[in-house]
């Protein structure tokens, strides 16, 4: 018997890349989902991954926490996927990370009802990073005020509609260029997006809770590692230029007037300590999962970038 079936999810986020593959997944499970969002109509394409009526999108935003309660009262899990890489006006790290989190746990300590928080690999161990301390605070409010709750740190994901590769892929269509901050030492652990979900619905299915997950690939590459994969893969040849960490500053405080900036103070900070999973903590390993590594499924989706 498939336990999962029938259950009210309610996913926050779920517009977004990770969003949008779990929600499959969920539906997968026979879930009935709803997905709050601040823009319904963005979110319509998820409906043809479910039956009729599977998923529903409701209007909500962060900072209207009057309804927050009756949003999610009728489900039996509630799953926060809402995360930004940079701040804008009232979006901030602190009100999006944070304090709607802190919204939500404080409605759940008197419910009985499953939260999963996606936060990130390494909030732990950089608190100098705003992204970071924001996501560590409510991490740390989940643990000290929920019974029933899980927290999964995935390092950087990736799959097809992924920020990361595609944003380096986009940058190398039009820069003769690709840039190494502090010489690209970094050590990523790319994770693949449907085994985040398959981790999340393993979690479910074995009925674990009050635990936090790492989630890492099976392989380990520096930045400078990922950029050349990323272009052998779509053919193009850049230079990759080594930038120092005083000139990467200089050139965020430009960066961060864009509307959508590619590079911030604060995610220089992120780039100071390797994103790899620690032994120690929970992980695929435990749930008797086998990630697939970046190599064979990178080829696929960044078919659109190649040069032939
Ligand atoms: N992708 C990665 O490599 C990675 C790695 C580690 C951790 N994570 C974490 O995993 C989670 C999901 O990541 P993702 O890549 O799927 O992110 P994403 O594609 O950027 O999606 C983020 C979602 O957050 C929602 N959101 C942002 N600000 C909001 C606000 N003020 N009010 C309501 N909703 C808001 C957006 O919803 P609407 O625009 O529809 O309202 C969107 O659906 C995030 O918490 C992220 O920090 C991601």
């Amino acid at each position: 018997m498939n336990q999962l079936r029938n259950l009210k999810i309610t996913v926050f986020g779920g517009t977004g890349f990770l969003g949008r593959h779990l929600i499959k997944f969920f539906c997968d499970q026979e879930c009935i989902i709803k997905v709050p969002t601040r823009n319904p109509a963005k979110g319509y394409f998820l409906q043809p991954l479910g039956d009729v009526g599977q998923i529903s999108l409701v209007k909500f935003d962060i900072s209207e926490s009057k309804n927050l309660e009756d949003l999610i009262e009728d489900s039996d899990i509630i799953i926060n996927l809402i995360g930004i890489l940079f701040e804008k006006k009232k979006n901030d790290f602190i009100n999006t990370h944070t304090k709607f989190v802190k919204n939500i746990v404080d409605i759940l300590k008197f419910k009985k009802k499953k939260f999963i928080q996606i936060s990130a690999l390494g909030v732990n161990n950089y608190k100098n990073s705003l992204y970071s301390k924001s996501k560590f605070d409510a991490d740390q409010y989940i643990q000290s005020n929920l019974k029933d709750y899980l927290i999964i740190r995935p390092s950087v994901i990736f799959g097809p509609e992924d920020n990361f590769f595609n944003k380096f892929a986009k940058i190398s269509l039009i820069s003769p260029f690709l840039p190494l901050i502090m010489g690209g030492k970094t050590k990523f652990q790319p994770v693949y997006v449907e085994d985040v979900c398959k981790g999340i619905i393993a979690i479910l299915k074995k009925n674990i809770n009050n635990k936090v997950f790492e989630f890492g690939g099976p392989d380990i590459f520096s930045f400078k590692e990922l950029m050349q994969i990323l272009l052998k893969n779509i053919n193009r040849k850049r230079i990759l230029i080594y930038i120092p960490k005083r000139i990467a500053i200089i050139m965020s405080k430009f960066l961060e007037l864009l509307p959508n900036p590619l590079l911030t103070e604060d995610q220089i900070k992120l780039l100071e300590n390797n994103n790899i999973i620690s032994e120690k903590v929970f992980n695929f390993k435990y749930l008797k999962i086998n990630p697939v590594s970046l190599r064979l499924i990178i080829t696929d989706y960044l078919k659109r970038y190649k040069k032939y």
